[in-house]
């Protein structure tokens, strides 16, 4: 959720033992996820950075996006990945149709994060930073590959800390043949100000801040630690010359952060 650069604020808080964090304005990376997940005063949506009222009660929404895109999941004893799966409802929903469906499933985030995971079988857990621990990962699916794969509202914490080329390549190598990948809720910049320079933007605006004044929009600007419609389509690209076919593909408008996100689906033939 953090809209500030990590440089600006990186020891403005202790992550680890605050009770109250203003997600709106932390900056996160893999390293400060750790620290959120130790926190004993933050609910689980919070240890994932989520107030609650972004998460809570869509999780079954968005859990059936992530199985419409991930279509593989649909017949039993499959192998799925998930890359940042946090501990909260949506990872509990992925835990849950995987022992139904009799799934595989490699859980991969931080130790921290992962100990929020109850053991059970058929799954397995890589701790580490991705794609450091790539290998690891392909191990776990019995050197196979992933037949799905899941990455969702992880991509902007990668985007500050990682070569991003590198995360997609590797995940790529990770797919199996028809196997899919989503990577999903990314906020993007180029999405924001085009919903904000909109009728519906300005009045969504005004209500959400109890105010007249329009959103104030900037265009042609540097975008530090913000993804936009450039790096959308330089993944693609990138997904595509590596076989695979690719999409930038919508969410459900019913979700709160609809109208600013976007989800990658790579599909490998
Ligand atoms: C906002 S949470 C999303 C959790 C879950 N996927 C969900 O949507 O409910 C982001 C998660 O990604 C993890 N993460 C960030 N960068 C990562 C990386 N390079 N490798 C593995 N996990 C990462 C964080 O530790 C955190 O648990």
């Amino acid at each position: 959720m953090g809209s500030n650069t990590l440089s600006e604020n990186k020891d403005a808080v202790d992550l680890a033992t605050s009770e109250s964090i203003d997600f709106a304005t932390t900056a996160l990376d893999y390293e400060r996820f750790r620290q959120l997940a130790k926190n004993p005063n933050l609910s689980p949506e919070e240890k994932i950075a989520f107030p609650s009222q972004y998460r809570v009660g869509y999780e079954d929404m968005i859990f059936a996006e992530i199985l419409g895109n991930l279509l593989t999941l649909k017949e039993p004893n499959k192998t799925w990945v998930d890359i940042g799966c946090g501990c909260g409802g949506v990872t509990d929903r992925v835990k849950k149709f995987a022992a139904q469906e009799n799934h595989n499933l490699v859980l991969v985030d931080s130790k921290e994060m992962l100990d929020l995971n109850q053991d059970q079988e058929g799954m397995i857990k890589i701790a580490g930073k991705y794609p450091e621990i790539a290998q690891d990962v392909f191990a776990a699916t019995g050197a196979k590959g992933a037949d799905a794969i899941l990455c969702y509202s992880v991509l902007h914490y990668v985007y500050v800390d990682t070569n991003l080329f590198a995360f997609l390549d590797h995940l790529i190598d990770l797919l199996a043949p028809r196997g899919a990948a989503l990577i999903g809720d990314i906020p993007n910049v180029s999405k924001r100000k085009r919903f904000f320079s909109s009728e519906a933007g300005i009045a969504f605006h005004k209500a959400f801040q109890n105010t007249d004044e329009p959103p104030r929009v900037e265009h042609l600007v540097t975008e530090h630690d913000n993804i936009d419609d450039a790096v959308l389509a330089g993944l693609v690209r990138r997904a595509q010359a590596a076989g695979c076919n690719a999409y930038i593909v919508p969410q459900n408008d019913a979700l709160p952060m609809a109208n600013r996100r976007d989800d990658l689906l790579i599909r490998r033939p």
